[in-house]
């Protein structure tokens, strides 16, 4: 979208060549909102305005680079994950819906530990799960901890945690493998342990292009079957939780039956799988006695 700036052009005009560029009117709207700096009400407000030669220039770089492939979630530099906006790039896993439903049942759960509640989220890549947690608990007797053994979604997680406003005192983030993140004080005491790990089986040819150029490797697969990390999770997983507390984990969806073998064969109780909102079994819980 080539044009001289000297001329005032705005962001009606800039909307509606971005539409009929990409054909798909939501992302072209998106898009020129990141652009401009403003969404919702205070976009439409502004439509009428001259952009400046800076917002244009960003605006032609995120088309070309949506129209190469990249995954808007890239292209725009942040995405919405239930209540909470989070800042993603490529070092992170982009947040996805059937997450939602992942970390709203490790709120129900949180949420059934009255007095206080010591939540921890392994693998938090951006900290989506983690930090929509601490946005939605409450504020008083709440401790949410995220991991990851990737330095650069440490890196994402602390920037987007401090964008979190007041909870964000309640959220520590530490680098690490798995447990080996955590304070041995913490060790028997934690209510919930919730965790998107990596599962998706080596050369599964169900995963999609984009996710194999753009999104990190490892952040996606764990050994021929998909399940290392959930196995490694699991195994450790009743010494780190408190009697009576939950491990939840999103799992892939013909993961179900051999997931469900494996907790209970770590002396889990109260195991079961629940579906997504597609009513694909993707949600594992299971209860330590
Ligand atoms: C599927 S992504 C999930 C990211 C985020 N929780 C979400 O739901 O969007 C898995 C995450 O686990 C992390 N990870 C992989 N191996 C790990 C390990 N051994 N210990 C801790 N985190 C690990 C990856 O870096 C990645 O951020």
């Amino acid at each position: 979208m080539a044009r001289d700036t000297n001329g005032a052009v705005t962001w009606r005009t800039l909307l509606n060549e971005t539409i009929e560029v990409l054909g798909e009117r939501p992302q072209a709207r998106w898009i020129c909102e990141t652009a401009c700096g403003l969404d919702g009400d205070e976009f439409l407000a502004e439509l009428d305005e001259p952009a400046t030669e800076r917002m244009v220039a960003q605006l032609d770089a995120m088309v070309a680079r949506y129209r190469a492939g990249e995954p808007l979630a890239y292209v725009m530099g942040h995405w919405s994950f239930r209540t909470i906006e989070l800042m993603v790039d490529r070092r992170v896993l982009i947040p996805r819906p059937e997450t939602e439903v992942v970390a709203g049942r490790a709120l129900e759960l949180a949420r059934s530990f009255a007095e206080r509640r010591r939540v921890v989220d392994l693998g938090t890549g951006s900290g989506a799960i983690g930090l929509s947690l601490a946005a939605e608990l409450p504020l008083t007797n709440t401790e949410i901890w995220l991991t990851d053994f990737s330095v650069d979604a440490v890196d994402v997680a602390r920037a987007n945690a401090a964008g979190l406003g007041r909870a964000a005192a309640n959220v520590r983030v530490n680098h690490g493998s798995w447990f080996e993140a955590l304070p041995v004080d913490i060790r028997g005491e934690i209510d919930v342990v919730v965790s998107n790990p990596p599962y998706i089986a080596e050369g599964d040819p169900e995963v999609a292009e984009s996710v194999l150029e753009y999104e990190p490797h490892s952040a996606l697969f764990a050994g021929a079957d998909g399940l290392d990390d959930v196995r490694a999770i699991a195994r450790n997983a009743r010494e780190w939780l408190r009697s009576g507390g939950w491990l939840v984990f999103e799992i892939g969806y013909q993961q179900g039956d051999a997931v469900k073998a494996l907790l209970e064969g770590c002396g889990f109780v109260d195991v079961a799988i629940a579906n997504d909102l597609t009513g694909r079994p993707r949600i594992a819980e299971a209860r330590n006695p």
